[in-house]
């Protein structure tokens, strides 16, 4: 399944063309520049190497032909460069091309673990990847090979895992689903290394930065803060996921905000150039993370010089790239940074264009334009639902039969922005009709038809509106990165007392939890008679009709434990706990 290390075929061009280049040039392919914060003139005038869509980078009427045709604008400046290096684009579609309105959106990696399914989440990848060439874009910031220990993380369901193995399996199917089949694309396997496994409590605040803003509640108190793990388990835990992709044939990797034992990874020249590129035989390049590397010294000249001599290849700027260039310059002028570290980083970045063969066609594959968010691609990301969906109590109520007479209600029943979560349309995700696609609810009516169903979002019914059954669906908010924090991890009160109104109403209740991680359920779930986990299932909410029916069975596995209580989070305190998880990794019932 997995191609060997990345056959290198172009290493004699790499060398014919680096010999060319002046320095500006090479500096120019080590800037990765946001797509708002510069024109295409002038990524040719600095001969800029990346640009990259953050969360919600959007063109202003957001479609798939707009995005082709802001991300061609960037490659045809780039085409008027003196040595015409074709110009990479990046952007996060950690679950489909999600900031694109009408693209599919799969759910997220939190469900596709439950899946168990490796060559599910190759065909996943693949689809992805055909959606993103289709708008031009040849580089994705996925798959996430964290290995998420303590469910608190605010990016928890970005991880396919709490294990090691599975992280393994699926984030290889992963790279290979993007590189191995057409069109070829570039992963990015992030975050290196440890991002899973960071102490809660321990994020800092760069005031040089973000002045002193502080995020609201719970918001980055793990995200970004410092592994304290020793070597061993952070090789063992952590790293050995990337060991795999790049066995898989990974050429890039983006390193992790967090930091280890202290040291801010953007700084850790041991685990970046001596372990990762000398040990692991790394030959792809490091991408920093968002600005991260400012993280590392208020001086702005101290952490570029220290981020380069540690192996970083590329800088996710984003903004002030002509600062970004002039102290790099500097640098190297200085002595600072030798030319020899300058070469090897744009060696990195060249091989893979020539790898991804863009030297012969820079621009996006229009023919496929047309499956952007096709039926073909939706009845995929159904089955993903389908299959990640866990069912965690069944007293005889599950599957229900067809001519069920159903009263429905809860803030996730009609709400695509819900089933969404994170990354999807905006960075952070937003409530209601984000995109096209199929709620939950809508789901139910076309597998049963609307007579049956009465709806409302509060559990508020007329007296006499009675139903033998009632399905409820509550869970988190959407939320991205380090505002998900959250140290508490129960549900909603709203929801709740949603729950508790249907259970006065009818016979049989069924809960459906739409969240990004376990969370804290022994109160709902003693009120429930059927309690389905059903992550964030994304845009093709009739999956979770089709299992609810009996459609098609439930084979859900968990890929995270369920805590009993907060005293078993993190997962060590789980591990060591005598009464054991609520529900361990591992379980389903079918
Ligand atoms: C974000 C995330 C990273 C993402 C990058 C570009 O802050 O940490 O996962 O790929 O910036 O959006």
């Amino acid at each position: 399944m997995h191609s060997s290390r990345t056959a290198l075929t172009n290493e004699a061009e790499v060398e014919a063309l680096l010999q060319q280049m002046t320095l500006a040039e090479k500096i120019g392919q080590m800037t990765q520049v946001e797509k708002n914060s510069i024109q295409p003139e002038d990524a040719a005038n600095y001969f800029i190497g990346s640009v990259l869509s953050g969360g919600g980078g959007n063109p202003q009427n957001n479609t798939p032909e707009n995005w082709a045709q802001m991300v061609r604008s960037f490659q045809e400046a780039a085409q008027t460069t003196r040595l015409r290096i074709p110009l990479i684009y990046g952007s996060d579609a950690v679950h489909g091309h999600n900031n694109v309105r009408g693209a599919v959106i799969f759910p997220h990696n939190v469900a596709l673990g439950a899946t168990r399914d490796a060559d599910l989440v190759q065909r996943v990848a693949n689809i992805t990847a055909r959606e993103l060439q289709a708008t031009g874009v040849h580089w994705n910031f996925a798959p996430a090979v964290s290995v998420p220990q303590d469910i608190r993380w605010g990016r928890t369901y970005e991880g396919f895992s709490e294990n090691t193995e599975l992280v393994i399996t699926l984030g290889t199917a992963y790279v290979c689903g993007l590189q191995d089949h057409d069109p070829r694309t570039l992963a990015s396997v992030k975050h290196f290394v440890g991002d899973g496994g960071t102490r809660w409590g321990t994020t800092r605040s760069y005031s040089w930065m973000y002045g002193n803003w502080q995020a609201p509640g719970d918001g980055y108190k793990i995200d970004q803060g410092d592994n304290q793990d020793d070597e061993a388990t952070l090789r063992a835990t952590h790293l050995a996921p990337y060991r795999a992709a790049i066995e898989a044939g990974a050429l890039n990797i983006m390193v992790s905000f967090s930091s280890w034992q202290g040291t801010k990874m953007h700084a850790q020249r041991y685990l970046l150039t001596d372990v990762l590129k000398g040990e692991l035989g790394f030959n792809g390049f490091l991408i920093s993370d968002w600005m991260a590397i400012s993280q590392i010294d208020e001086d702005y000249y101290t952490s570029v010089v220290t981020a380069i001599n540690a192996g970083l290849d590329m800088v996710m700027v984003p903004f002030d790239y002509k600062a970004f260039i002039s102290t790099l310059t500097r640098a190297v002028e200085q002595g600072d940074v030798s030319m020899t570290r300058i070469d090897d980083a744009v060696q990195r970045i060249l091989r893979a264009k020539f790898w991804l063969g863009m030297f012969d066609y820079p621009f996006g594959r229009d023919d496929l334009l047309p499956e952007v968010g096709s039926a073909a691609h939706r009845e995929v990301a159904r089955e993903a639902v389908r299959k990640s969906a866990v069912l965690l109590k069944n007293e005889g109520v599950l599957p229900l039969a067809k001519d069920t007479r159903l009263l429905v209600a809860g803030s996730g029943a009609d709400n695509l922005g819900k089933q969404c979560g994170g990354w999807s349309i905006d960075w952070q995700g937003a409530q209601g009709e984000i995109t096209q696609g199929t709620t939950i609810l809508e789901g139910i009516r076309q597998t049963i038809g609307g007579a049956q169903v009465s709806y409302n979002e509060n559990g508020v019914f007329a007296d006499d509106e009675r139903a033998a059954v009632g399905v409820v669906v509550v869970g988190e908010a959407p939320y991205a990165e380090g505002l998900g924090d959250n140290g508490t991890l129960t549900l909603p009160a709203e929801d709740i007392a949603v729950i508790e109104r249907m259970r006065q109403r009818v016979k049989k209740l069924v809960v459906i939890l739409l969240s990004g991680r376990p969370l804290l359920i022994a109160n709902p779930l003693a009120l429930s008679d059927a309690f389905v986990a059903a992550w964030l299932p994304g845009t093709e909410g009739q999956g979770v009709a089709d299992v609810l029916f009996g459609d098609t069975p439930f084979v859900g596995r968990l890929s995270f434990s369920f805590p009993r209580s907060i005293e078993q989070v993190p997962l060590p305190a789980l591990k060591q706990h005598p009464d054991g998880a609520m529900f361990p990794f591992g379980y389903g019932l079918s």
